[in-house]
């Protein structure tokens, strides 16, 4: 077999298995630990809601991997050879080869982001009555098909909601439940089965080439359309050639491509998928891409830019084709596997095994007194912006939505994630999002719960702003100088 480069297969003498960083870096941004009195008026500020933050404040941006991976010398460089045309552009022409070679589909409708393409999906597909079935829904995806009548149903397998496990595919979907679900609701009343490649609500979790396969058999035998999240395909495959038995010497790009073989659209945020910043969604169907065409120049612009900056479409193009290079998805997987196994070490609860996007922190767990309905995950990012600096998101109940009745929909997990963007992080920075995450762990019993203050009724979790249920963060902070001195 062949000995190359891929992925860390470097031995230490010293016997230490830690995650060896295969690029050099070129450019760099200088980065700034405001003091923790700074950090406790900008989430005051921020209305204890991260994406309110600003990035001045911020030390390590943990927020998101979408549009803040490290692009590379390649995709810079083509930046600037971009053919700008409203129409007809040849950068676009190299874009969908570049599709065609990654992802093998023929048909390609550019949008401005992943969000974009779900609002064409859903316009063409989903009626009130509509039922789509999923392995687990992502919140821009719900929201679309809710706007336009549809009712989701997450049809994962009860290993997904073990915080800690040792099934390498927690994002497949429930088999038996789906053909259940398809034969209960009629497939006449299901526009198109979902699957999102690396589960991201669920902790940047992957499903098995086994079990799409299963999936793509149901499809065929109900005359289903199977639609593929692809936003984080590149992470997904890898995981199926490092877990999946059969899959050890196939290459990445046979993965890619035989995973968008079984599904009939592919779609994506090339925020994600090609570091870059557009989004796509392709088909082999001529039937499907009608359908959907005219909405592109509708709502994103013209079929051949669909509101995309055509430079940037110059590094999507060679961003796909990163994608199916080991070293380049493999890097965020690593480093998360790393975290998630130290933070297991000291106790504290992270999800297990590892997935893509991001290191995601148990907060029913780490914050046990604080119920639900005070947001958890909430105050844990709150709480470790302050003693940290680091930017993490919330993924548990002020992400999800209120029912009828106004009552908050309970979240299935209460997470903190720490987003890994691809190449961005050393592993210092890494042991120091570790060190302070113990620290607070150490001290939780300081954290109290939240309140909205104002809450958007729609994606709430984006502006809405909320306050500490009593003095909390103040007594963290004056536990955290306590602790730590003059030290920031
Ligand atoms: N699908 C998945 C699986 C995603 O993770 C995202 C975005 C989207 C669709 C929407 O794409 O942002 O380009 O409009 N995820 C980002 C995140 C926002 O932070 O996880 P988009």
């Amino acid at each position: 077999m062949e000995k190359t480069h891929k992925n860390c297969p470097v031995k230490f003498f010293n016997g230490k298995d830690i995650p060896l960083e295969m690029h050099k870096v070129r450019i760099v941004q200088s980065l700034k630990l405001v003091p923790v009195e700074r950090r406790l008026e900008a989430i005051k500020e921020g209305g204890y809601n991260s994406f309110l933050l600003k990035t001045k404040d911020i030390f390590l941006d943990m927020l998101t991997d979408s549009g803040t991976n490290a692009m590379s010398d390649e995709q810079l460089s083509k930046m600037f050879v971009a053919d700008d045309a409203y129409a007809g552009s040849q950068s676009f022409t190299k874009f969908e080869k570049s599709v065609l070679d990654v992802f093998g589909k023929k048909y390609v409708l550019p949008v401005h982001q992943g969000r974009a393409a779900e609002n064409i999906i859903a316009k063409t597909f989903v009626k009130p009555g509509s039922y789509v079935p999923m392995n687990y829904h992502f919140t821009t995806t719900l929201a679309h098909i809710q706007l336009n009548g549809g009712i989701v149903a997450e049809l994962f397998t009860p290993e997904a909601m073990k915080i800690k496990s040792t099934h390498p595919f927690k994002g497949n979907i429930d088999i038996a439940r789906l053909e259940e679900y398809i034969l209960n609701k009629g497939p006449k009343n299901i526009p198109f089965i979902r699957m999102e490649a690396s589960t991201n609500l669920i902790g940047g979790q992957p499903f098995s080439m086994d079990n799409l396969k299963q999936v793509r058999q149901l499809a065929d035998k109900y005359s289903l359309i199977l639609v593929l999240d692809a936003s984080l395909i590149g992470e997904n495959a890898y995981f199926i050639k490092k877990r999946e038995k059969g899959f050890e010497n196939v290459s990445l790009s046979a993965i890619l491509n035989q995973m968008c073989d079984l599904s009939d659209i592919v779609y994506f945020s090339g925020r994600k998928v090609s570091s870059s910043r557009g989004g796509a969604i392709c088909t082999n169907r001529s039937d499907l891409y009608y359908l959907m065409r005219d909405l592109v120049p509708l709502y994103e612009g013209f079929l051949t830019y669909g509101g995309i900056s055509i430079r940037e479409i110059e590094a999507m193009a060679v961003g796909l084709h990163e994608t199916t290079d080991e070293n380049v998805v493999g890097q965020s997987p690593s480093f998360i596997n790393y975290m998630v196994t130290e933070l297991d070490k000291l106790g504290l609860p992270a999800i297990m095994p590892g997935g893509a996007l991001g290191c995601h922190v148990d907060a029913r767990q780490f914050l046990s007194h604080i119920p639900q309905s005070e947001y958890p995950a909430g105050a844990l990012v709150a709480a470790y912006y302050i003693v940290s600096g680091n930017r993490g998101m919330e993924r548990g109940t002020m992400s999800s939505i209120r029912d009828e009745k106004g009552n908050d929909i309970l979240a299935d997990l209460e997470l903190m994630r720490l987003a890994f963007p691809r190449r961005v992080f050393t592993l210092s920075q890494v042991e120091y999002a570790i060190d302070r995450l113990n620290w607070l762990y150490q001290n939780r019993q300081l954290v109290g719960g939240l309140r909205f203050v104002e809450e958007p009724p729609v994606l709430r979790f984006f502006t809405g702003r909320l306050e500490p249920i009593g003095n909390w963060p103040d007594k963290l902070m004056e536990k955290f100088r306590a602790d730590f001195g003059d030290s920031l």
